[in-house]
């Protein structure tokens, strides 16, 4: 399942995008509150490989964010279960290279994720976590219109959660319909 916004085009994990996540896995302040480390290469692609396994299952996972303009892929993202639990809700997650941080590409990139996640997939509630001193990611969730729901502790670290329901991103998009929020990919 292909995305495409104004800048982007969002395409599923496959090997040969190795090179362009590693420049980013490979960076540790991109990893800094994901894993705490840079990733080694063979760490990325052992993440491709597993990543292929559920858009196989799932008809969904991470995707690599290209630019359209250079044709180099600057992020990645996803829509997974929460904690790989297909028990529970659906989790939106991001991440940019450095370079190309502050550009609007992760909020760009998060509406249509979030779009296919609500529209194609009909979720009913989607969340996201962020480590507590990653108050970047949380300023994103609450610009996406997400809420505080709890603090847990996942991927042995603890966590915040943030969430928004079908409905609640249904009326932000009828609020701003000049905008892209909408429940259509
Ligand atoms: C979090 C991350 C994906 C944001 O990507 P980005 O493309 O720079 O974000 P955007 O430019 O779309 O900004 C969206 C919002 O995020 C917040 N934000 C982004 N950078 C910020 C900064 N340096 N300081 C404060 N808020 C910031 C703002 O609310 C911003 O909205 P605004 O521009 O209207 O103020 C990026 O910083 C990143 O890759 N971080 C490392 C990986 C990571 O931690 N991922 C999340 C794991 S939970």
């Amino acid at each position: 399942m292909i995305l495409t916004t104004a800048r982007l085009r969002l395409e599923p994990w496959v090997d040969g995008h190795l090179e362009g996540l590693q420049a980013m896995n490979g960076d540790p302040a991109v990893m800094r509150y994901i894993t705490g480390r840079a990733y080694r290469a063979e760490e990325t692609l052992a993440e491709i490989r597993k990543v292929q396994g559920y858009w196989r299952k799932f008809g969904y996972s991470w995707w690599s964010f290209f630019e359209t303009g250079t044709g180099q892929i600057v992020g990645a993202g996803c829509i997974q279960h929460l904690a790989g639990d297909p028990n529970n809700p659906l989790e939106i997650g991001w991440r940019i290279r450095r370079d190309k941080w502050r550009q609007g590409l992760a909020f760009e990139a998060a509406i249509a994720m979030a779009a296919f996640a609500f529209g194609t997939l009909g979720a009913p509630v989607l969340c996201a976590i962020c480590h507590p001193q990653n108050t970047v990611s949380e300023s994103l969730m609450k610009k996406l219109g997400m809420h505080f729901q709890a603090r847990r502790s996942l991927h042995d670290m603890p966590v915040l959660v943030y969430e928004i329901s079908r409905d609640a991103w249904a009326a932000r998009a009828a609020e701003s319909p000049s905008t892209v929020l909408n429940l259509r990919t």
